[in-house]
């Protein structure tokens, strides 16, 4: 589902963001990206959704070369990708029902699908109370759950997340991660990046470890030596 080969990331500067990265995530997968600050994690997420373009490789989304998509039909690989921020990124002046419903509106979808869609989402993150509710009046492990409901609306292949429980404590962590464990057992593939290694403890999955842009652990190949 997220094919890596040989890829390279330069910014401006002459370091490499990331070096030579190669790897392998299936369908259906649960795999973490972790690293310190300045690894390469993001940037590695961002290629995904080719918000950046990789210096050198490949990168397979799909089965699809991402490389070769027109900016025009972007979009296409877009709608199959849904993404989690550390700082939620919710509208403020907009309620956590409209929050979860703008990818959909965006599409075009019809105002009674958008409503199944939206009450789906909801109840899979079990916020269907907090419906119109404004962002600032809900705490912190619920916005993310809208962010996260928002992410899924619309039925993606994938969820990347980038540092999702960055911003709160352990209880709302595992409360955030056992939702991400939902999804993907609806067969969605979950990339996550975070440092969190107590977190990874609680939640035993492949890691992907990156070290300076280089990718120097795989808990997959490591599993299958
Ligand atoms: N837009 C950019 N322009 C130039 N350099 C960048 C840009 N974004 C990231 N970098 C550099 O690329 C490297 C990797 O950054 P990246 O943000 O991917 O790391 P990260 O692992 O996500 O770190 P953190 O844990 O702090 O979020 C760093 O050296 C960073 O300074
Ligand atoms: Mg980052």
């Amino acid at each position: 589902m997220i094919e890596f080969y040989h890829v390279d990331k330069r910014y401006v500067s002459d370091q490499l963001a990331l070096t030579d990265v190669s790897f392998s995530i299936e369908k259906g997968e649960f795999v973490f990206l972790t690293g310190a600050s300045g690894a390469g994690k993001t940037t590695l997420l961002k290629l995904i959704f080719k918000e950046e373009v990789p210096t050198r490789g490949q990168i397979l989304i799909d089965s699809q070369n991402i490389n070769l998509i027109q900016s025009k039909l972007l979009y296409q690989l877009r709608r199959n990708i849904g993404i989690v921020f550390q700082d939620f990124r919710l509208l403020q002046n907009r309620t956590v029902y409209e929050n979860i419903s703008i990818p959909l509106a965006v599409r075009g979808e019809k105002k009674s699908t958008i409503e199944k869609m939206v009450m789906n989402a909801l109840s899979l993150v079990g916020l269907t109370h907090r419906k119109n509710y404004i962002p600032m009046h809900i705490s912190g492990g619920e916005q993310q759950r809208v962010a996260i409901a928002r992410a899924i609306v619309a039925s993606p292949k994938i969820i990347l997340a980038d540092e999702p429980t960055g911003n709160l404590d352990t209880e709302l962590s595992i409360e955030i991660f056992k939702i991400f464990e939902r999804i993907n057992a609806n067969g969605i593939t979950v990339l996550i990046a975070t440092h969190n290694t107590y977190m990874m403890e609680m939640f035993p999955k492949r890691i992907l470890k990156l070290d300076k842009g280089k990718l120097i652990s795989d808990g997959k190949k490591e599993r299958a030596a």
